[in-house]
């Protein structure tokens, strides 16, 4: 045996690279909406349960939770955020970017341990349309990351339409959700959660610091929108 056999004897076997579309059953987690009242968090909860997923709509008032829980149905509760927060495995914040880190703030020990998914779009409004706002923090995503720190923070579900998740006649959303984060096993996890619902994929697109694009994005498809009066979604090719 030459010196070189036995470095390439000794030198460990390579892990062959893990399938990325080997994701895992999230079929048992329960999914919290923070203000699940609006139209991106009850959309997004209507899907969800209609996928089969136990879902708990969150408001600042539980009364307004339970009212959007009922008019969904599939099995929805409504609570109040904090209550929503403490009794979910993984937790969507789908408040206006306004009440964004305050909301956070003030939910940080219900958050705590629990897989936060942010989809906050920071953007502003003017006579020439939508455009992106610049947190502070980078991202809306990285502003819940630094108030979390007892948290695993992911972003997700920028992209969609409220209006074709809310409408119940429509069986597939033909849509792509890219997902950013930190941990590749929480990222599996969003990515699978958004493979629950028919049509839509779950793709990873980056660590949080990469987030800023993906949440000003919306600034263009809201141009879209207005161009061509559609409710534009995303596909990202050759994956
Ligand atoms: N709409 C879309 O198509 C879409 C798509 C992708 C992502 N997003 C993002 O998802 C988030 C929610 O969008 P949306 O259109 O559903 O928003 P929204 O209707 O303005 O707000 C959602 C809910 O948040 C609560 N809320 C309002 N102001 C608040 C504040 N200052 N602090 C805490 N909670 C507050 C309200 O619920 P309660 O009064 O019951 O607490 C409200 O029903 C936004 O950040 C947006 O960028 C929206």
């Amino acid at each position: 045996m030459t010196s070189t056999d036995s470095a390439a004897a000794e030198k460990p076997a390579k892990a062959p690279a893990k399938d990325p579309w080997d994701l895992p059953d999230v079929s048992g987690l329960v999914v919290g909406v923070l203000g699940g009242t609006g139209p991106q968090g009850k959309g997004l909860a209507y899907r969800l349960a209609r996928s089969g997923q136990k879902v708990i709509i969150g408001s600042r008032a539980a009364e307004r939770a339970q009212a959007a829980a009922d008019e969904l149905g599939h099995g929805i509760e409504g609570a109040e955020n904090a209550e929503c927060a403490r009794r979910s495995d993984l937790v969507i914040v789908a408040v206006p970017w306004e009440g964004h880190g305050k909301t956070l703030e003030a939910l940080r020990e219900e958050l705590a341990g629990k897989l936060v998914v942010d989809c906050v779009n920071p953007l502003g409004f003017d006579k020439q349309g939508a455009y992106a706002l610049k947190p502070e923090e980078g991202s809306a995503a990285e502003q819940a990351a630094a108030l979390l720190p007892d948290s695993r923070v992911a972003a997700a579900f920028h992209h969609l339409s409220a209006v074709l998740l809310q409408d119940p006649e429509i069986e597939e959303i033909d849509t792509d959700v890219m997902v950013l984060g930190e941990e590749r096993a929480d990222v599996e996890i969003v990515q699978a959660l958004a493979g629950r619902i028919p049509g839509m994929r779950g793709i990873f697109a980056g660590r949080l610091r990469n987030a800023h694009q993906v949440e000003s994005l919306v600034a263009n498809l809201i141009s879209v929108n207005r161009r061509y009066k559609a409710h534009a979604g995303l596909r990202v090719t050759d994956v």
